[in-house]
């Protein structure tokens, strides 16, 4: 089946609607929030309309539907991601899957193999967005551990040159982004995750801004954990993923506590389920993820290398376009070998606010600021920059209204 953009874009009813008094949506956001196709709103719908029950719970046919409409959701997950159905875990986010690593890695026990001690390493580099960063400072601080981070060059690639200095015997945990949600550098995991495994560390994938676009295989990879978010690929707000090895998951303490994560429960004290309910306590949040399973049904029907090819594509026409203007600088790789969808670029002396609000009057949907990514944006020498992200429903046609968009703003702040 051939890839084709405008086909796609029928399959997301959003597309349908106009914006500001009429004028086309072009959606360039995706990096903060993709548009959803009417197959992940109706499974949705669905299992609320016919469906709904608490998963895990209940000996009535209602429970048995809904927990095999989960446990399938898991399945599919699991083969998306090429790692086994126990390994994949329900968060509510992504950025909850990094805090439980962060809270579980924190509260091992002396003897546990997790366990993290005054003068150990994490490791995380520059470039990560708040949530691939925050809960690791604050692990760091309850425990006494080193946070450590690889810096990013001016061409918004990450300096490998010292990589034995950063991570050294003391390393236990290294947390990276697989692609920047500001600069769409694509990092080179595989020598960082050797050099994470040959001093006895785990290696932890933020993968939001990558699993949505590209093909990610955690057993190629290689890697101990990943996290994605189901929101920023075509799925529901309200639910993300864990995937993390198996043999790693059965030494992890569990983060939150409470129905369904135990094996038996006394007044004093509890044991708990294997993974991945150790993880899961509460009623899980069960129309989100068998949407997220539609989402990567979806997905994986388009296929994600079709996927890849063609936000490449559109991104390498993006960046030549932005280039023939005067005054754009790209922040971020322009080579389309080290990065993929989001570009960032400032516009002379506008201010990013100002060049939003500009496009969007034009019907122009991009984020403004500094991305989430603070530390990141202040090593880049700039306050803020403009974003466009794209996504498998973008054509050269929105490139072309962002062009003109840009190109129009100049005149009208000159
Ligand atoms: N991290 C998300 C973004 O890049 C929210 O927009």
């Amino acid at each position: 089946m051939t890839f084709d953009p405008l086909t796609i874009r029928k399959d997301f009813p959003i597309f349908g609607r106009s914006i500001r008094d009429g004028k086309r949506l072009v959606y360039l956001d995706s990096g903060a929030t993709s548009q959803k196709p009417s197959v992940v709103i109706d499974a949705e719908s669905d299992f609320y309309r016919n469906h709904n029950a608490a998963a895990h719970r209940g000996a009535h046919q209602l429970a048995e539907e809904a927990t095999e409409a989960i446990e399938s959701a898991r399945g599919i997950i699991a083969d998306f991601l090429g790692g086994a159905t126990d390994e994949i875990i329900f968060t509510k986010s992504s950025t909850e899957a990094l805090n439980l690593l962060a809270y579980s890695i924190g509260s091992a026990a002396k003897e546990n193999p997790f366990h993290l001690k005054a003068g150990d390493e994490i490791v995380v580099s520059e470039m990560e967005h708040h949530a691939n960063l925050i809960p690791w400072q604050q692990l760091a601080k309850r425990t006494g551990a080193v946070l450590k981070w690889f810096e990013v060059e001016p061409n918004g690639r990450l300096d490998l040159s010292n990589m034995k200095s950063v991570i050294t015997d003391r390393t236990k945990i290294v947390a990276l982004t697989h692609q920047s949600n500001v600069l769409g550098t694509i990092n080179p995991l595989a020598e960082i995750v050797k050099r994470a495994h040959e001093v006895g560390a785990i290696f932890i994938l933020d993968a939001c801004q990558s699993v949505p676009h590209m093909p990610v295989n955690v057993t190629d990879l290689d890697i101990d954990f990943l996290v994605f978010s189901g929101h920023k690929a075509v799925g529901p707000t309200g639910v993300g993923v864990l995937w993390g090895r198996a043999s790693l998951l059965a030494d992890l303490p569990p983060f939150l506590f409470g129905g369904s994560m135990i094996e038996s429960v006394t007044m004093t004290d509890a044991t708990w389920a294997p993974a991945p309910r150790k993880f899961e306590a509460g009623v899980p949040n069960m129309a989100q993820i068998v949407g997220l399973g539609a989402a990567v049904s979806y997905l994986t029907n388009i296929g994600m290398q079709k996927i890849h090819n063609h936000e490449i594509e559109i991104t390498q026409y993006a960046i030549s376009k932005l280039q023939e203007v005067e005054e754009v600088r790209i922040i971020g790789p322009t080579d389309m070998n080290l990065r993929g969808g989001a570009v960032s670029f400032t516009l002379g002396e506008i201010h990013p606010h100002d060049l939003g609000q500009y496009l969007d009057n034009s019907g122009i949907a991009v984020r403004t600021g500094h991305h989430c990514a603070w530390p990141l944006t202040r090593k880049m020498g700039v306050p803020s920059t403009t974003r466009a992200s794209f996504y498998l429903y973008n054509t050269i046609e929105d490139i072309d209204a962002l062009i003109t968009g840009v190109r129009d703003a100049q005149k009208y702040f000159a």
